[in-house]
């Protein structure tokens, strides 16, 4: 027998993953993270100490966050760039159609049904935002009936989900577009946040000197019977993380800029307009 050496231990893993049953898509992902770890640890030289504390790390990865519904690991693909590179891979990002960014933990599928104009949500404290735009094809023509969900947190950068003071449904709905695309609703100018960083993933973030904001967005998910789904976030202009996002989810293209209007209390309007593809 050939005795396993550096050179050839990475051959034999990868032929062990071929049991002759072994779906292709399977073993092709299988192939390729061998390939990669092994030349990870080849390329850092790594110490059995340094071994031992990445173990401990996945351990600690796969217990249950409470402060996050979709857990450390999600969080730390997030902060990674993975979960934003997959949506780069698979989401037309060619300028055409509204880019594309990640979900996030915080959706819901059953948020409140709203009217054309109706406010989403209560908070006080919050600066009022009329919030208006169209959704339309490539060509330009109104998408008529289009589901808009949307949700977002208040103005202190709390969805409802993680905040026992605010009612469920705060800050989420969903409204149909009217016979010319047309959407509006009345909200609050929302807030950047930190994503939990009590796990280790906060932790691999103050290792590396990162800090854990995300700049403040409003998520939408557009529905239109023969167009493809569009999950998007919308940012407003003067955030001063849109930069440095941890979750590396900010395109130029949704970028909506705030009109303040100057009133004995302030408020907010903005406008962004949906396009979305047809169903291939
Ligand atoms: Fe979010």
């Amino acid at each position: 027998m050939k005795s396993i050496s550096i050179d050839n231990i990475t051959e034999a893993v990868i032929k062990h993953g071929d049991g002759g049953k072994t779906h292709p898509r399977v073993y092709e992902i299988y192939t390729s993270l061998v390939k990669h770890l092994h030349n990870f640890v080849k390329e850092v030289n790594l110490s059995e100490q340094e071994l031992d504390l990445g173990r401990n790390f996945i351990s600690k990865i796969a217990h249950p966050n409470p402060q996050m519904p979709d857990g450390e690991i999600t969080m730390l693909t997030d902060i990674l760039g993975i979960s934003q590179l997959v949506d780069l891979l698979q989401h037309q990002h060619d300028g055409t159609v509204t880019e594309s960014a990640l979900l996030g933990p915080m959706y819901v599928a059953d948020a409140p049904e709203r009217k054309m104009g109706d406010c989403i949500g209560i908070d006080e404290d919050g600066d009022k935002l009329f919030m208006t735009g169209y959704v339309s094809d490539t060509s330009g023509k109104p998408i008529a009936n289009a589901l808009i969900e949307v949700w977002q947190t208040n103005s202190k950068g709390l969805y409802d989900l993680q905040n026992p003071n605010q009612p469920q449904g705060n800050f989420r709905g969903r409204f149909h577009t009217n016979t010319d695309g047309k959407y509006t609703f009345e909200t609050v100018v929302p807030m950047n946040y930190g994503i939990p960083a009590n796990g280790p993933s906060g932790e691999m973030l103050r290792l590396l000197g990162r800090h854990t904001r995300r700049p403040a967005h409003i998520h939408f998910k557009l529905s239109a019977k023969g167009f493809t789904s569009l999950t998007t976030q919308i940012y407003p202009s003067d955030d001063p993380y849109l930069d440095s996002d941890t979750s590396f989810a900010v395109m130029s293209s949704t970028i909506m800029k705030l009109q303040k209007h100057n009133q004995s209390k302030p408020f907010y309007t903005t406008e962004f307009d949906f396009i979305l593809s047809p169903t291939a």
